[in-house]
């Protein structure tokens, strides 16, 4: 399934992280069969690049259970703080190149990203990255946005509108926009970055989470970023949500662990799904699971779930649930 005229080897793409920081990483996620591989974000800020030096994640149990770290297990969410590439343009478009060429022919289309950080800038820089990859991913979610003045979260549409215009006119290639998932509308602001020109939009980037560990402070010892299962319902609601009310096509992120979710993700109307959480839990081997796990959906799955949802108001009234607490029962007449 192509993305935008961006053909892909499948529909489980790779998400920008720092498993995608280096050729090799990159490389490892084309080997282990990715339908396409976003590299770590770039952009201008030397602080941005800086805050690497103070990267930690820590994995957290569905239960709450804060994991010795490097002991995260499937299930797990993770909080997290990151900078970006820690890399001169130069350089980086050197690996990019590198990175294209090796995916190309497997064919894995290699992504560059920009995490918004001046608009001039992330056009400049966008333009450069045009040269070497077949397309453009301009994240304005990023969740670090309240913390790190470095990267910015764009919630308002004509902030998003301003911002995807500009790089726009210098990206000739396909630009993706990802979003982020806080905004009272998010349709909104996909619809405010397809006016100003994005080929796609991908729904929605991680929240902000902030976890106390009950010892007197708090895990991380800051705010950081959340992902976790619990997020995918979250994020399947603005991608179903604007498969309904937009023409663009969709990349769906947040929250797919497994393949079921993934193809949820298409159900709600992805054409292409980004993971990050589930290599980082579960490695190449993850990646290969969910790409086997979806072999053989086409378009025709794409947004299919919204055929059988209905607006509250056209649900026909249904028998109060025999297991509710007596106290929460209601009758027809007292509805
Ligand atoms: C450690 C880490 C670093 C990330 N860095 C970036 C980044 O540089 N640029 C970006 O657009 N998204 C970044 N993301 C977000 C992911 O690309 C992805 O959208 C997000 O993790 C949600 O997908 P998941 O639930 O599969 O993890 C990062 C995520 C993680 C966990």
């Amino acid at each position: 399934m192509d993305v935008a005229g961006l053909a892909a080897a499948n529909p489980v793409w790779v998400g920008s992280s720092e498993l995608t920081m280096t050729l090799d990483g990159i490389t490892a996620c084309v080997d282990a069969g990715a339908g396409a591989v976003v590299a770590k974000s770039v952009n201008e800020s030397a602080a941005a690049r800086r805050q690497l030096d103070i990267a930690d994640y820590a994995f957290v149990s569905a239960g709450g259970e804060v994991r010795a770290p490097g002991s995260g297990r499937p299930g797990d969410g993770l909080l997290n703080r990151s900078g970006l590439a820690r890399v001169g343009l130069d350089d980086w478009l050197a690996t990019l190149a590198a990175a294209v060429a090796h995916g190309a022919p497997r064919g894995c289309p290699v992504l560059g990203s920009i995490t918004l950080g001046d608009p001039a800038a992330a056009a400049r820089i966008g333009r450069a990255l045009a040269s070497v990859v077949p397309a453009v991913e301009l994240n304005i979610g990023a969740p670090h946005g309240r913390e790190a003045r470095a990267v910015r979260q764009l919630t308002e549409v004509d902030g998003v509108a301003d911002a995807v215009r500009t790089v726009r006119n210098a990206v000739g290639v396909p630009l993706f926009v990802k979003l982020p998932g806080q905004a009272s509308d998010v349709v909104a602001l996909a619809r405010a970055a397809r006016s100003a020109g994005a080929d796609a939009v991908g729904l929605v980037g991680r929240y902000p989470g902030f976890l106390p560990d009950l010892d007197g402070g708090a895990v991380l010892g800051s705010w950081g970023a959340w992902s976790s299962p619990g997020c995918l319902p979250m994020s399947l609601y603005w991608v179903g949500k604007a498969f309904q009310r937009l023409d663009v096509p969709l990349i769906g992120t947040n929250g797919a662990r497994t393949a079921k979710d993934v193809l949820r993700f298409l159900a709600a109307g992805a054409r292409a799904v980004e993971v990050v959480t589930a290599l980082w839990l579960g490695g190449p081997a993850a990646l290969r699971e969910l790409v086997d796990g979806v072999a053989g959906v086409d378009e025709g799955f794409v947004g299919s779930a919204l055929a059988g949802t209905r607006e509250y108001a056209d649900v026909p009234p249904l028998p109060a649930p025999a297991w509710l607490p007596y106290t929460a029962r209601w009758t027809s007449s007292g509805r």
